[in-house]
């Protein structure tokens, strides 16, 4: 039987734009998160043209872990955090994205935010872009549309390597890379790739360029950290949503292999390091004379990453047209049909925790890499009791489950498995709806839905479940 590493990375996780603040403080430029509105349950964020003065971006404060950092890290110390995985946000250190020359407070921001990590021996897990790219490179190059951005990428990446390399050993290049599968819901391009879809253009055709520039640019910076400090463990960040056949019909079957390939070709590609072949047909048959260079193709094969680092929070059921196309194509916004034997959350989200299995059991078939589940989490409205606390069984009974299946992988599958950093460790806002009451913290942060609030943090009872699975190494859940 297997067992968790003994330096297995307990941790949490959270993203730069979702939790800073500051987004105009200390040099920083314009993000494309900087120009989101509050969306709410079921009502899409907006994606205005520039920030505009009047409407509600939460992004903007969101609980300002920029001017708190020293206290909150202090409460991660507190609970007993092996890691915090944070991402650096592009526009503090390239405000523009073009620009040759960094800027020193950004970096400095980031200096002092790892030596703070560093001071209580929390390890920091670094994502190089989690849906913050400088808005300057959308609205002048048109996003990852443009071959010109995988140079931005490297130079960004390069600069952080050099100056954190004897801070920050494991890093991420892309956060959920492959959201933008999903080519129906505008979200999921401009947050994964800056790329805004105009009427009349083919979104799938320029997902797949975008995605190209992104995959190789990933694969350049793999290089690039590995020179600069061969001890780097580099990996990628995948959104591992199991797509189940809604039955045992062959049509099902099939469709739920194709979406499956399709959510996920980009770790075939970034931890395999070549293109499935079915996706190499399919860019053929569709005649879209893709600007993928041989050059391009050495490159991904060169770069291939360390792990797989992966979220988790559902699985979704697909199932087969009347009359599907010989390619069997996937369409997430019309494919997905109801899991009768799950739960969901109050966003619907299906509540699967053996799914986590399964999606660890179908990395470790493919890649033999080691994996980091580096999120995982339960978004609930939160409330404070008479007694001034909140009582969240509902999110230690969603990660007990989930941890209790991440254990099997390990003990019975014998997965290789780096740690576990369950998301929005501290209440911060929601990246697909903007709102700050769709939480996941062990820490409460007094802030609503319509920014009111001290901004005070306080201890959830999950803080202190946690903090004992953390002591006992998961042996005690
Ligand atoms: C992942 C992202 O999609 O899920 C995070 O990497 C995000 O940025 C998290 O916050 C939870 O999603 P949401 O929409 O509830 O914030």
């Amino acid at each position: 039987m297997g067992h968790l590493r003994k330096d297995f990375l307990w941790g949490g996780a959270v993203a730069a734009h979702q939790l800073e603040g500051g987004w105009n403080k200390g040099g920083k430029g314009v993000s494309v998160a900087d120009v989101m509105t509050a969306g709410a349950n079921g009502v899409p964020r907006q994606i205005t043209d520039g920030v505009i003065p009047g409407k509600n971006y939460p992004n903007h404060d969101a609980i300002d872990f920029y001017g708190h950092y020293k206290d909150d890290v202090k409460l991660f110390a507190d609970l007993g955090l092996k890691c915090f995985r944070t991402s650096i946000a592009w526009t503090r250190i390239f405000p523009n994205g073009d620009e040759e020359e960094p800027n020193e407070e950004g970096l400095q921001f980031y200096d002092d935010l790892f030596d703070e990590l560093l001071k209580y021996g929390i390890e920091p897990v670094i994502t190089l872009s989690h849906f913050e790219m400088p808005y300057h490179l959308v609205t002048e190059y048109g996003g990852w549309r443009n071959r010109k951005v995988i140079d931005f990428f490297t130079h960004f990446a390069e600069v952080v390597f050099k100056r954190y390399k004897n801070k920050v050993k494991y890093w991420m290049t892309f956060n959920e890379i492959n959201n933008q599968a999903n080519t129906a819901v505008p979200f999921f391009l401009f947050t994964n790739s800056g790329v805004e879809v105009k009427p009349g253009e083919d979104a799938e055709k320029i997902m797949y360029q975008a995605a190209h520039y992104e995959v190789v640019a990933s694969a350049l910076a793999v290089q690039i950290g590995h020179k600069i400090n061969p001890d780097f463990q580099i990996g990628a960040m995948i959104a591992m949503v199991p797509l189940y056949p809604a039955s045992p019909d062959p049509r099902d079957i099939f469709k739920a292999e194709r979406a499956m390939q399709t959510r996920y070709w980009f770790a075939d590609v970034q931890a395999g390091g070549a293109y499935p072949t079915w996706l190499t047909q399919y860019q053929q048959d569709k005649g879209w004379d893709l600007d993928i260079t041989l050059a391009d193709l050495d490159v991904l094969k060169a770069g291939k990453v360390d792990y797989i680092g992966f979220s988790y929070y559902m699985s979704n059921a697909v199932k087969a047209k009347d009359n599907e196309p010989a390619s069997y194509k996937y369409e997430e916004n019309v494919d997905i049909v109801k899991n009768p034997t799950l739960q969901a959350s109050e966003w619907g989200w299906q509540i699967d925790p053996q799914g986590l299995r399964y999606g660890m059991n179908w990395f470790n078939d493919r890649f033999h890499l080691p994996q980091f589940i580096v999120e995982n989490g339960f978004g609930a409205i939160d409330k404070i009791d008479a007694d001034g606390h909140v009582h969240d069984d509902y999110r230690v009974d969603y990660l007990r489950q989930h941890i209790e299946q991440m254990k099997l992988a390990v003990e019975v599958d014998g997965i290789d498995l780096m740690g576990y950093t369950p998301w929005g460790f501290i209440d911060l806002v929601s990246a697909g709806t903007g709102q700050m009451d769709k939480r996941y913290g062990f820490i409460y942060v007094d802030k609503n839905d319509k920014g009111e609030g001290t901004l005070k943090r306080s201890k959830k009872d999950s803080f202190y479940w946690y903090e004992n699975v953390i002591k006992t190494n998961g042996a005690d859940l």
